[in-house]
C-alpha cells in the first residue's frame, strides 16, 4: 500500500496524526488511552468547542505580549509541559528531547516521577531548561522527601505533588492493547524506594481494600508533613477539582494549584477541567495561582482557559505526539504554533497582555 505521506505540521491535531503514524498501536494506546470508557477524555475536549468567543475590535495592541510572573518566575508565555512518565517510548532521545525542546521554547518542563531521565541529567542540558519535578506521595514518607530533596538539588524550581492517582484508573483500551512497557524503559527516580506492596488477599478479599495497598495512600497529613519539612520550597498539588479540596491546600500552606482530571486517564466521568475552573478560582480567590490541563489543542483553548482563572496551562499529550514525530525540533514547533494560536486569539479578542483576558473575552459570560 502506498500511503501519500502527511504534510508537515501546522497544528497541534497535525502532530497526533503524525504520532499515530508512527507508533505501534500499544504504545499509542499508552499515550493516548483514559479511563474506563473515554467520557472524560471527550469531555475535556468538548468544554473548549462549547465556549465562544467574543471577538472585539479597533483596541490599541502595540506593546502587545504574553510574558507572566507564575508565583516568583517570569516566564515568556503561560504554557508548560506537563509531566508524562516514559518520553523514551516514543523518542530515543526521551526526557531529554523534551527538556532541550523546553529550554529553546522557554517553557517550564514538569518532570515526571516516572521519568525515564534522571532529573541530574535534565538539569545539565544546554538551556539550562527550566524544571520542575512532580512527586507521586512513597508508601515511605522518608522516600518522598528524599525524592523531593534530590530534585531541588538538581535545581529543581517547584515541586508538583500529584494526588488524583492513588491507584491506577480503568483504562480498558490500554489493557485492551496489551502494551508492557520494554525493558529499557523504567521510572530511575524510584529505583531503590519501597513499592507499595499488596498483601495476598483470602478467597472473596478485594485485591483493592483488602490488600494493604490503600494503608499506604496519601492524606492531607501526609501533605502537611511534607510541607513542614520544605519550608524554603514552591510545591503545588495537581490533580484539584473541587473548591473544597481548593480551599483545604491552601489552609495546608500549598503554593499554587493545578487543575486536572489526570488527562482523562484516572475517574471516568469526572467533569471536563474547563467546567471545574471557575469553581475552584472562586474559592481561590486570588490568593495562590492556578494553572489547569486537559485537551488543551489550541491556542483559543488556552484563551478561554485564562479567561477562566487559569493563570497558565500545561500540555500533555500533544508535547509527546509531536516527539514521537520529530524530536526536540518537533517539541519546540508545537509549543511555538500554540503560542502563536494564543496570540492571534488574544489580537482578536482585542487582549493586549494576559491580564486583558477576563471572562469578558467570552460570548455568554
Ligand atoms: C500523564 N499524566 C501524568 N501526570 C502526572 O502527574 N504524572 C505522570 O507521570 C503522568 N504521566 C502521564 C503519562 C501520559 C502518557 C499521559 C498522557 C499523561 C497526566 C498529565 O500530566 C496531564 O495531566 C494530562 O496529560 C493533561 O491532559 P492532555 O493535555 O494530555 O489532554
Amino acid at each position: 500500500m502506498n500511503a501519500q505521506p502527511l504534510p508537515p505540521p501546522l497544528c497541534a491535531q497535525d502532530y497526533a496524526d503524525l504520532a499515530r503514524e508512527r507508533l505501534d498501536a500499544a504504545t499509542w494506546a499508552w499515550l493516548e488511552s483514559g479511563g474506563a470508557d473515554e467520557i472524560t477524555v471527550r469531555t475535556n475536549r468538548d468544554a473548549y468547542a462549547g465556549v465562544r468567543l467574543r471577538s472585539r475590535v479597533l483596541r490599541p495592541l502595540a506593546g502587545a505580549h504574553t510574558r507572566l510572573d507564575l508565583d516568583g518566575h517570569a516566564l515568556a508565555h503561560p504554557i508548560l509541559i506537563a509531566p508524562m512518565a516514559w518520553h523514551g517510548l516514543v523518542h530515543p532521545d526521551a526526557e531529554q528531547a523534551t527538556a532541550l525542546a523546553a529550554a529553546a521554547t522557554g517553557t517550564p518542563f514538569i518532570v515526571s516521577a516516572q521519568s525515564g531521565t534522571p532529573v541530574e541529567t535534565l538539569a545539565a542540558l544546554p538551556g539550562p531548561p527550566h524544571l520542575w519535578f512532580q512527586l507521586y506521595a512513597q508508601t515511605r514518607r522518608e522516600d518522598t522527601l528524599a525524592l523531593a530533596r534530590r530534585a531541588v538539588d538538581a535545581g529543581a524550581r517547584a515541586l508538583v505533588l500529584t494526588v488524583d492517582a492513588p491507584v491506577n484508573g480503568v483504562r480498558n483500551a490500554e489493557q485492551r492493547s496489551g502494551f508492557h512497557p520494554p525493558s529499557h524503559i523504567r521510572s530511575v527516580h524510584l529505583d531503590g524506594l519501597s513499592p507499595a506492596k499488596a498483601r495476598p488477599t483470602l478467597p472473596g478479599g478485594s485485591p483493592l481494600f483488602d490488600s494493604g495497598l490503600l494503608d499506604a495512600a496519601p492524606t492531607w497529613d501526609d501533605v502537611a508533613w511534607l510541607r513542614a519539612q520544605l519550608p524554603g520550597t514552591r510545591l503545588w498539588l495537581k490533580g484539584i477539582l473541587d473548591p473544597d479540596d481548593a480551599r483545604a491546600a491552601i489552609g495546608h500552606g500549598i503554593d499554587g494549584l493545578i487543575v486536572s482530571n489526570h488527562g482523562g486517564r484516572c475517574l471516568d466521568t469526572l467533569p471536563a477541567t474547563l467546567d471545574a475552573l471557575p469553581g475552584v478560582a472562586q474559592a481561590v480567590d486570588g490568593r495562590v495561582p492556578i494553572l489547569m490541563d486537559g485537551g488543551i489543542r489550541r491556542g483559543t483553548d488556552i484563551l478561554k482557559a485564562l479567561a477562566l482563572g487559569a493563570q497558565g496551562v500545561l500540555i500533555g499529550r500533544p508535547v509527546l505526539h509531536a516527539l514521537a514525530a520529530g524530536g526536540a525540533p518537533a517539541a519546540a514547533h508545537l509549543i511555538q504554533v500554540l503560542r502563536g494560536e494564543l496570540e492571534v486569539a488574544m489580537t482578536l479578542t482585542g487582549c493586549r497582555t494576559l491580564a486583558d483576558i477576563g471572562p469578558d473575552v467570552l460570548w455568554d459570560r
